[in-house]
């Protein structure tokens, strides 16, 4: 979808030509003298209309205004939240109409959050899947314009906007691909074209690679499916070589049966989202692609299927990470932390300045959290705080867990140096245990959208969830990160 952004009054919004206008109408509203604001005033006069979040009212064909179309879409105050839900209202309320031109008209009063609601919104609402539709509909909307009173002023957020709403596009797009589709050598190629498309430098491991950098953890996970996994490695290069990247690990278990732990069959098509960090990893990469910000990031993408034949891993099992740590399988189910602890490993040779890992990786963080936020576990309190700060901003909000050493301790292994599942208790917090044991070298975090990357239920699909966090947390970053400490011989390594 093409945004742009425009100054334009409610006067010029009257007469700009589109296919549906949608004015947001505030606590703050004011009326001009023009057609739009005497439509407002008449709604409001006549108890129809009333700027409070949740209401609507939709004209067709009103005096003085060129569009056919017009929503007025109640925005309370004004805050983000509040231009998010009306925007969300407005779009949805136009799906049947077929509109192709969409102008909207933010209150006087919006900042930057505003705009990137805006725009967040409409991407999000409009979005429809039909990949694998035999007629592909509904796709309408082509084109939608922004009006605020000084686009100057809005145009860096705006821009990074567009850029997360369309890398948030691709990583929905990518993630509802059905699990036969969206195969780990499925998601090399994605990763490949998006190299293509933006300069990308990428490598695609394979079997071979993998087990040559003695991946032993990931390449137990792929032993029970015939899809060949993939270790997908892109690098984005915005600042000097010199400076430490971000590294973004992201989960591709393009689908997760359990394995010999096999999950129960009602609702276990939803497994086929169990890629959704790589998919936000791949998302991210998009929207950097576009903006183009000053510094360095990799992706990690570790990507099987986590299947049960006669070669999988069983429970009782013991395999060696990357780490040299061994690793007991109690439950082939916990997979996701057995394919991440080794990506996790492979992230310290780009001695980076943060290491952030994106995963569906537990059933117990659905239960913590719900699928409003995101668990987020940190090793690191400035990491921790810059990213729930860019949730916020984003509207893509997480939520701080603990780390605990005490939470480690049901991942002792009688036979290994560590168990790859404790209790039932805290399940979200033993993972993030689990996987912090391979993040020594580095300022760490790990998000678990195992809530938020999709949604169940008739409104199934992926969210893209958080691309929009994750872009909003790199463009903060620019200009920010330390340069790699150069240690020449005999120098004392400065202290960090
Ligand atoms: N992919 C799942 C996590 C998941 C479960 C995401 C439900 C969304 C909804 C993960 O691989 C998994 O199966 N985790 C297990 C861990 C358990 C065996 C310790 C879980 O959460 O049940
Ligand atoms: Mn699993
Ligand atoms: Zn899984």
């Amino acid at each position: 979808m093409d945004f742009e952004l425009k100054t334009l009054g409610p006067a010029g919004a009257a007469g700009e030509k589109c296919d549906a206008l949608v004015v947001l109408v505030g606590e703050l509203w004011r009326p001009g003298k023009d057609a739009v604001s005497a439509l407002v005033a008449g709604a409001l006069k006549a108890g129809d209309f009333e700027p409070k979040p949740g209401r609507l009212l939709q004209a067709y064909r009103s005096a003085g205004i060129a569009a056919p179309r017009v929503v007025l879409a109640g925005a309370g105050d004004g805050s983000a939240r509040r231009i998010h839900a009306a925007v969300q209202a407005a779009v949805a309320s136009l799906r049947t109409s077929k509109a192709k031109r969409l102008l909207i008209v933010l209150p006087a009063n919006a900042g930057d959050e505003a705009v990137r609601a805006a725009v967040s919104a409409t991407a999000e609402t409009s979005y429809v899947y039909v990949a694998t539709k035999s007629k592909p509909e509904g796709r309408e909307l082509q084109r939608v314009t922004l009006a605020v009173a000084d686009p100057k002023k809005h145009q860096a957020a705006f821009t990074a906007a567009r850029a997360a709403a369309n890398g948030i596009e691709f990583a929905r797009e990518v993630a509802n691909l059905p699990p036969n589709h969206a195969t780990p050598t499925r998601l090399g190629e994605e990763a490949r074209k998006l190299a293509k498309a933006h300069g990308f430098q990428c490598e695609v491991l394979g079997p071979k690679e993998v087990a040559k950098l003695g991946m032993g953890s990931f390449m137990a996970v792929a032993k029970g499916s015939d899809e060949p996994l993939r270790f997908i490695v892109l690098k984005y290069q915005g600042a000097a070589a010199s400076q430490a990247p971000v590294v973004l690990v992201g989960k591709g278990i393009t689908f997760d049966s359990g394995g010999i732990s096999i999950k129960p069959s009602p609702e276990m098509d939803e497994m086929k989202f169990d890629m959704g960090g790589a998919a936000s990893v791949l998302g991210t990469f998009r929207a950097l692609g576009d903006l183009r910000p000053a510094l360095n990031v990799v992706g990690l993408i570790p990507s099987c299927e986590n299947m049960p034949d006669g070669g999988a891993f069983k429970p009782g099992d013991i395999f060696t990470s990357m780490s040299g740590q061994t690793i007991e399988v109690l439950n082939t189910d916990a997979e996701g932390r057995l394919i991440l602890c080794d990506a996790l490993t492979y992230a310290e040779r780009f001695k980076p300045s943060a290491v952030v890992d994106v995963a569906t990786l537990t059933g117990a963080c659905v239960i913590a959290l719900g699928g409003v936020r995101s668990g987020l576990f940190a090793s690191d309190d400035t990491l921790a705080a810059d990213l729930q700060a860019a949730g916020e901003a984003a509207l893509d909000p997480c939520w701080r867990m603990p780390l605990d050493d005490e939470y480690g301790e049901g991942l002792k292994s009688n036979f290994a140096d560590v168990a790859n599942v404790a209790g039932r208790q805290g399940g979200a917090i033993t993972a993030a245990k689990f996987l912090q044991r391979f993040t020594g070298k580095y300022p760490w975090a790990h998000l678990d959208v195992a809530g938020t990357a999709w949604k169940s239920g008739a409104a199934k699909g992926s969210t893209g969830r958080p691309v929009g966090l994750l872009v909003q947390f790199l463009v903060g970053r620019q200009g920010a990160a330390p340069a790699k400490a150069k240690v020449a011989k005999g120098t004392r390594k400065p202290a960090a």
